[in-house]
């Protein structure tokens, strides 16, 4: 493991805003820890990289407990959020400003910046001011100047965030493809579920000081271990009475969250293939235009559920009777969570 954390507590005040952490990471991963507002994760990712201390517990890195070790000997490279250039340096005087500290000889350090400028893509703008780059670029100088002095580890906070969608798209291709070629252990922070899923190999998913589940972003998705996980990743409905569904019946009044990709949805007459006989009626209350689809809102049996219709299927409009079939949902009772399969499947 190239980072642990073990039992990490921090308070502020009385507030436990990291509450018995236990986490670990393999070395050349890329991390996401991902989750509401306010669950901790700048204070986690802030106490591994020596900004601030904990209470009780210890930091490990590369097998050394960093618990005494300043920041700024912990060899970590540090992505903020919003990309805290030094606004009167140039690209080229930002980037090398490590190695400049680390008083490299001159001709080292021109021969990194430059190897750095053409790795994020920024050959012929060394001379610029962070006020003559864009969003993107400026993140991207951020990235190269974390880098310059290879750290082992690389922490971003919310890199993308003040980025606008596209751009933001492209830039986390391009982080995943480049943290993988340097092979350097990263963590990054986000509340954008679709970035962690996208870019991480791992992901943490944090809620009120504690970390709910760490697992792929397929293990988060298909099997989350809490109802939090379960509530927080996708865009599912909760309901309260999964026997009312058809072929759901034996679960009686178990809650459970039903995501939007397995609720089937058919217009009167419109064949239904093998999931005929579990349709139930339903009447869509609205309809929004998703760009790859269209995403409804349906009352059925007394609940509201959520669903994808393709572009190319006949339209549907709110008010309309459809019928529908839930093919999974995942039960909840108490702490946790199973998935639940319609009879006959
Ligand atoms: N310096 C501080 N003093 C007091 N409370 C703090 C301090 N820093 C953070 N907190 C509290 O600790 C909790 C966790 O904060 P943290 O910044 O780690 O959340 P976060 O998950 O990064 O949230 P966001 O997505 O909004 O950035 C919050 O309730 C916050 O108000
Ligand atoms: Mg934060």
């Amino acid at each position: 493991m190239y980072v642990e954390l073990k039992n990490v507590v921090k308070t502020y005040d009385s507030y436990r805003a990291a509450d018995n952490i236990d986490l670990s990471i393999e070395e050349g991963r890329l991390v996401a820890l991902l989750g509401p507002s306010g669950s901790g994760k700048t204070t986690i990712l802030r106490m591994i990289a020596g900004l601030e201390r904990q209470n009780s517990g210890d930091i490990i890195i590369g097998g050394r407990v960093v618990n005494d070790v300043p920041g700024s000997e912990r060899g970590i490279g540090f992505v903020f959020q919003n990309y805290a250039l030094f606004r009167y340096m140039t690209v080229f005087d930002n980037i090398a400003f490590g190695l400049e500290i680390q008083k490299q000889d001159k001709q080292v350090i021109r021969r990194r910046v430059e190897e750095l400028l053409a790795l994020t893509d920024l050959t012929g703008l060394e001379k610029r001011y962070p006020n003559q780059l864009s969003g993107g670029q400026r993140q991207r100088v951020a990235f190269a100047r974390a880098i310059a002095p290879n750290p082992r580890l690389l922490l971003l906070d919310e890199p993308f965030a003040a980025i606008d969608a596209k751009v933001r798209k492209d830039l986390r291709a391009w982080l995943r493809s480049t943290i993988s070629s340097l092979g350097v252990t990263s963590i990054f922070v986000t509340h954008d579920q679709e970035e962690a899923i996208e870019v991480a190999d791992e992901i943490v998913v944090t809620n009120h000081g504690r970390i709910e589940q760490v697992g792929t972003p397929m293990e988060i998705c298909i099997e989350p271990k809490t109802p939090f996980v379960a509530e927080f990743i996708g865009r599912g409905k909760r309901v309260s009475n999964i026997g009312a569904f058809r072929g759901f019946a034996r679960w009686g009044h178990m809650a459970a969250i039903i995501q939007p990709e397995f609720v089937h949805v058919y217009l009167p007459g419109e064949d239904a293939g093998a999931s005929g006989d579990a349709l139930q009626p339903a009447i869509v209350q609205d309809v929004a235009f998703r760009g790859a689809n269209w995403a409804l809102r349906l009352a059925c049996c007394g609940e509201e559920l959520s669903a994808f219709r393709s572009l190319e299927a006949p339209p549907v409009h709110p008010g309309d009777p459809v019928r529908l079939s839930v093919s999974r949902a995942q039960g909840i009772a108490g702490e946790q969570t199973e998935p639940l399969y319609p009879e006959g499947t």
